[in-house]
């Protein structure tokens, strides 16, 4: 990642799995893109973070506003899997809207 506010590209997309299916619905997944997306923002001078899922993944979708992230827009039909064509989610998480919920807050930010 380029850690520069005037790059081309000043944010990190992320994405996420937990390979073995006995181990997801555990909470490992929530904490452990909590600690990466802590790790971002206090490491680099980014101003967001972004991430992508599949509109029908609720566990993803869950997750993500879990840890702030707020749906920004929806890709229709962007994506091809399982024989099908599927609608991508953005989400966002500012850092303003980290940082508030760090102080443990209530953002103004969307
Ligand atoms: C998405 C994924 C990473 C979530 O990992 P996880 O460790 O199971 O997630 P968590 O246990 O932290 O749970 C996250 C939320 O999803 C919910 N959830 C978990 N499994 C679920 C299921 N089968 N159906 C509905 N909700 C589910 C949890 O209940 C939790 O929400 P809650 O706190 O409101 O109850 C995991 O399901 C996975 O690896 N899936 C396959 C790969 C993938 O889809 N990656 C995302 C690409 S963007």
């Amino acid at each position: 990642m380029t850690p520069y506010p005037d790059a081309d590209c000043a944010w990190p997309d992320i994405g996420f799995g937990i390979g073995a299916e006995a181990d997801r619905g555990k909470g490992y997944a929530t904490e452990a893109v909590g600690l990466l997306v802590d790790y971002l923002f206090s490491t680099f001078p980014v101003e967001r973070v972004g991430a992508a899922t599949d509109a029908a993944n609720e566990p993803s979708r869950r997750l993500l506003e879990k840890l702030g992230f707020r749906r920004e827009g929806v890709l229709r039909r962007a994506s091809f899997r399982d024989g099908a064509w599927r609608d991508l989610v953005l989400y966002g998480l500012p850092r303003p809207a980290w940082a508030a919920r760090r102080r443990g807050g209530i953002s103004a930010e969307r």
